[in-house]
């Protein structure tokens, strides 16, 4: 082929002033032609930029499986091996549309057997990686993450309904706190009969907590079970 292209263009190439520059043209089009698409364009990419398309389900990259990790961490700290590593099977973690799911092996299956553009939702979805690329934790992996934290804050009765509602803790509405919490901690936030209501981060530690204004912010709101209404459209 390429001494084809060379043969024409020599010919061509004889009736006119310059015939070497015109093959010389033709050569390095060719070889650029390989180098781009065999070369340069990693796999890896092509590839997700497929899967993309076509609407899969797939692996996290490292990259993404480590900020899921840090955020689960944050929340229940060395617990997270407890959530992949289960008595009743192989957990897993997979990605759809920048979402990411939480799923047994056994579901995974399943799941592969349906057209892509068919599968609404698997497993649990755990939270969704903004377009910035931090991954945000969603309400529905309460369920999951309540039994393991490690850090809590209770609330008073009075206080329930203000944070179902979106907005952050003050100490007015402190039940009671885990001893040591530090500041900026995860923590997971429950009714004072210990029903799970939600996320949030401590704005203050235990200690700074005891000598707190009433009105003093002691939990910023991450999520809350109120978003089940509230969201219900997005949360999937
Ligand atoms: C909670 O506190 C944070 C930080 O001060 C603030 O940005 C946010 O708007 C507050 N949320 C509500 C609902 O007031």
């Amino acid at each position: 082929m390429l001494s084809f292209q060379v043969e024409k263009t020599r010919t061509i190439g004889n009736n006119k002033s310059n015939p070497i520059s015109v093959t010389r043209v033709y050569v390095l089009v060719y070889f650029l032609s390989i180098y781009i698409y065999k070369f340069f364009i990693p796999l890896e990419i092509v590839n997700s930029v497929l899967e993309n398309q076509l609407n899969i389900m797939r692996r996290l990259s490292e990259e993404r499986t480590k900020l899921v990790f840090e955020k689960l961490t944050k929340y229940i700290g060395n617990n997270v091996k407890l959530l992949v590593d289960r008595p009743d099977g192989i957990y897993c973690f997979r990605e759809k549309k920048d979402r990411v799911y939480y799923v047994s092996e056994k579901i995974l299956n399943l799941a592969a057997t349906i057209a892509p553009d068919s599968l609404m939702s698997f497993g649990t979805c755990f939270g969704k990686f903004t377009k910035s690329g931090k991954f945000r934790l969603h309400i529905t992996a309460l369920h999951y993450l309540a039994p393991y934290a490690q850090h809590k804050i209770w609330l008073k009765p009075s206080a329930e309904q203000q944070f179902v509602y979106g907005h952050n803790i003050t100490k007015s509405g402190l039940g009671r706190i885990t001893e040591n919490t530090p500041k900026y901690q995860g923590v997971i936030v429950l009714s004072m009969n210990d029903l799970p209501l939600g996320f949030g981060v401590a704005a203050k530690s235990t200690a700074d907590c005891k000598f707190a204004d009433p009105m003093a912010i002691v939990c910023f709101h991450q999520a809350d079970i109120g978003e089940y209404i509230r969201s219900e459209d997005t949360l999937l």
